[in-house]
Parts: structure tokens; C-alpha cells; sequence
């Protein structure tokens, strides 16, 4: 097919019954948040450029190589966001003390020039949760047991969850210069990205994939031999915590996580049946300076298409629920073609859902959109039906069909939602 008619690369139209699912989820989302009193924030999806290099660090691979970042009309460098928190962090900027406090989640499309690729998008969506406040060890186990909780909700079961520290944020200079000198004798044997990278950002060294950077990563000492002792008792306060929470974490020595802001914890979630992809989610605790403001939080971001495709690949999906109540009216002939549109809108009055082709059309034609809009029952009727007062309700994942009395058919199915 022509390309004329494709979205960009690494970006996806979502139509029919797979918006069903991402609606189903996000439902879910909604939901579970608000019970852990989270209130939704939606920020804009452009920001000044600067909201993102100030929060999540101008050395990282996200601003240096995958912003779409660009001038606007009036010469201001603003970028399209690749995640959700530095926006989150800039609105609470902007509020009083009170925001300080505050707990927010979020829905919507990240964007990340990346090389696309299975799992990995240049438009993807995030739901992201943001609860500001101190360092707290008690609030970062409450938020890798919301995260695991939020998965659970939406089917996901077998997640693993590794955890690390970065330590505080002014201990981080110390760590890096650690790391360094225990590199340097090693450099050689490093992959080229690596050797640069220990100049401008030496934890990338520590999480690097390729076999032989990995074997030195090994031989050194870990980062959190290089934290005080009080970093170090933030991390097993975590670990207390999510062990009384009833939450499997595994301390790992290499996870560092790709954004500058983070302080103490961090953490992310894999799953097995994705693939070289497998993050499903990542979080962590941060600290980000904004103008005179240090703000502090705690969050996480789930990756929907990752989730989606995960519960997919794991057989699960949400459509059983949702597609019991979908209706689709089968009109054979005009005269049941215009008896049907009434009875379309008496059903939706009544709260189910329903369509119907409003052309005269085929059995088979209609059959078609019914699967198509999803519908889990065609409703059937032509002439001999009309004048009977009959319907013919046709079940479509079991094949299976009844004629009933319309008019009993209704009464029995009041709004369903
Ligand atoms: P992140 O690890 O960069 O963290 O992204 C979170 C999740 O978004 C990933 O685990 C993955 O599921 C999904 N994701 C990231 N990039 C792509 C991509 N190119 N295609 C498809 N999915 C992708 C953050 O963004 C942080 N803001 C999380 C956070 C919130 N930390 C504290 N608060």
C-alpha cells in the first residue's frame, strides 16, 4: 500500500476492537489510581525544550538523541515531551507549598526519535503516576506496590521487579568519580560508546549490554559500595517495606535507568514474554531543581502498548468483559432496515450498545461490521420477524441462535453498564 496513506514511522492509527482494549485499560487505570488517591493531571504535550534538559539531564540519551525537539514560529526552542514527569514536576512548580504534596497520574502519547522497532515506538503512551513529598522509603514501596497492583488489575500476572539506589543526589559526584578510577584500568577492554561514556556519564558504562562491558561491571565494586550509610539504609528500609507489602523485588547491582533526575530508588519491570524489549515499566524516586524549587517525588510510567502487547502475548485480554454488552442489528430489507434504526435508539437509551448498516446491504456484508464494531450478538430481523414481533438473537463467538418475543427480549435487557 502506498505510503501516502501510512502515519509517520513508529507511529500507529488505533482503530476497531484495539481501542477497545486501550479504552478498556485505561478505565481500569482510571480507577485503581483514584483508589490510591491519585487525581489526573493533563499537561500539555509540547513543552519549552529547556523542561526537559533541566529535569531529565542533558547528557542522557532521551535529550541528546531522541527529543523531537525544534523552534517554533517566534524562534522558541520547544520539544515534543518523551515522558511524563518533567511536565508533572513543572506543573507543581507552579503551585503553592500545598503542591508539594500533591498526587498525580497521567495518561497520554510520549514521543522518542528512537530506531523503531518491536516494542519500541517513536509515538508511544505512557499512564504515569507522580506522588511528591520527601524521600520516604515507605512512599517508594507504596509506589512499586501500586505499579504492581495497576499490572495485576489489568490481568498481568509473573512481573519481576528489579530494584537498585543511586543514592542522594549530592553523593552522586562521589559515586561517578568511585566508578571511574575503578574503571580506568579496565578502559580498554570497554566498547567505544562506553569509553566515552565514562567522561560524561559513567552509570551507563554500569548498565551497558555488551558481553565484555558487562564482565568489567562485574570486577568492580557496585555503586552502592560507593553511598553513605544512610543511602545504603534507605534502600533495605524499601526492601522492608515491599517485603511487608507482600512484593517480590530483586536488588540489581547494574540497574541504573536511563534519566538524570533520579536519587535513591529506582526500579523496573520486566516481563518475560516480550522479548529484547521487555520493560514493561520504570520508575524510580527524583529530586529536579525548578527555579528556586527543588521538587521532590517518587513515580513510575507503564508503557500501554508494552502492557497491551504482554497481556496478548499471555492470552489475556480485556474484551470478554466489554464485549457482552455489544449489539449489532441485522436488517434484512428495508422495512426491517427502518424498524431497526428505532429499535437502535431505543436500546441505546436503555444504556446498551449498539450499530446497525443504515445502506441495504448482504447478511453476510452486515455480519462483517458486526465483527468489526465488535459486537458479541447480531440482532436479526427481517419481514417475517417485523410481523411476528420477533427477534432473532444470534450469539457470535459461540454461533449459537434463539428467536425471542421483542418485546420480552427488552424487558429483560435493561441498561447493562
Ligand atoms: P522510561 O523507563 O523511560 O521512564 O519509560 C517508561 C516505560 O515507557 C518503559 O518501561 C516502556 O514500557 C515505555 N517506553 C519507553 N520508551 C518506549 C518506546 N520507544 N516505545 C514503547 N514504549 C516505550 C520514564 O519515562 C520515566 N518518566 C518514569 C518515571 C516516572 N520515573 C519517575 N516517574
Amino acid at each position: 500500500m502506498s505510503n501516502e496513506f501510512q502515519p509517520l514511522q513508529g507511529m500507529n492509527d488505533l482503530s476497531g476492537t484495539e481501542v477497545l482494549r486501550w479504552q478498556a485499560l485505561e478505565t481500569i487505570a482510571h480507577k485503581q489510581l483514584a483508589f490510591f488517591g491519585f487525581t489526573e493531571l493533563r499537561t500539555p504535550i509540547l513543552e519549552r525544550s529547556e523542561v526537559f534538559l533541566r529535569s531529565l539531564g542533558d547528557a542522557t540519551d532521551v535529550v541528546q538523541k531522541e527529543m523531537y525537539a525544534f523552534e517554533d514560529r517566534g524562534g522558541r526552542a520547544i520539544s515534543l515531551r518523551p515522558e511524563g514527569t518533567a511536565g508533572v514536576v513543572r506543573h507543581v512548580a507552579s503551585l503553592g507549598e500545598e503542591g508539594l504534596q500533591s498526587k498525580f497520574y497521567y495518561m497520554g502519547p510520549m514521543f522518542r526519535c528512537e530506531r523503531p522497532q518491536a516494542g519500541r515506538k517513536r509515538q508511544f503512551h505512557q499512564i504515569g503516576v507522580e506522588a511528591f513529598g520527601e524521600p520516604n522509603p515507605l512512599a517508594d514501596a507504596e509506589c512499586i506496590a501500586l505499579q504492581v497492583h495497576l499490572l495485576e488489575a489489568w490481568g498481568l500476572e509473573g512481573v519481576s521487579i528489579r530494584i537498585n539506589t543511586r543514592g542522594a543526589k549530592d553523593e552522586h559526584e562521589h559515586v561517578s568519580e568511585g566508578l571511574r578510577s575503578a574503571l580506568e584500568p579496565h578502559k580498554n577492554k570497554l566498547c567505544e560508546d562506553c569509553q566515552r561514556r565514562m567522561n560524561e556519564n559513567v552509570l551507563r558504562v554500569i548498565d551497558c549490554k555488551n558481553e565484555r562491558c558487562k564482565t568489567v561491571s562485574q570486577s568492580i565494586p557496585a555503586m552502592l559500595d560507593f553511598l553513605s550509610e544512610t543511602s545504603q539504609a534507605y534502600l533495605k528500609d524499601v526492601l522492608e517495606a515491599l517485603r511487608q507489602l507482600g512484593v517480590n523485588a530483586e536488588y540489581d547491582a547494574t540497574l541504573v535507568r536511563g534519566l538524570d533526575y533520579y536519587e535513591h530508588t529506582v526500579w523496573e519491570l520486566t516481563h518475560s514474554a516480550l522479548g529484547a524489549q521487555n520493560a514493561l515499566a520504570g520508575g524510580g524516586r527524583y529530586a529536579v531543581q525548578m527555579g528556586k524549587k527543588t521538587i521532590n517525588g517518587v513515580g513510575f510510567a507503564v508503557g500501554v502498548e508494552r502492557v497491551l502487547a504482554t497481556l496478548e502475548a499471555s492470552n489475556k485480554g480485556f474484551s470478554d468483559e466489554m464485549e457482552h454488552q455489544r449489539y449489532w442489528l441485522v436488517s434484512l430489507g428495508e422495512d426491517a432496515l427502518k424498524a431497526n434504526m428505532v429499535l437502535a435508539m431505543q436500546l441505546r437509551k436503555k444504556g446498551l450498545r449498539c450499530g446497525l448498516e443504515l445502506n441495504v446491504k448482504s447478511m453476510k456484508a452486515q455480519m462483517r461490521k458486526a465483527a468489526r464494531f465488535g459486537a458479541a450478538y447480531a440482532l436479526i430481523r427481517g419481514d417475517n420477524e417485523l410481523k411476528a414481533g420477533q427477534i432473532i438473537v444470534k450469539n457470535l463467538k459461540e454461533s449459537l441462535q434463539e428467536e425471542c418475543d421483542l418485546q420480552s427480549w427488552l424487558r429483560t435487557h435493561e441498561g447493562e453498564e
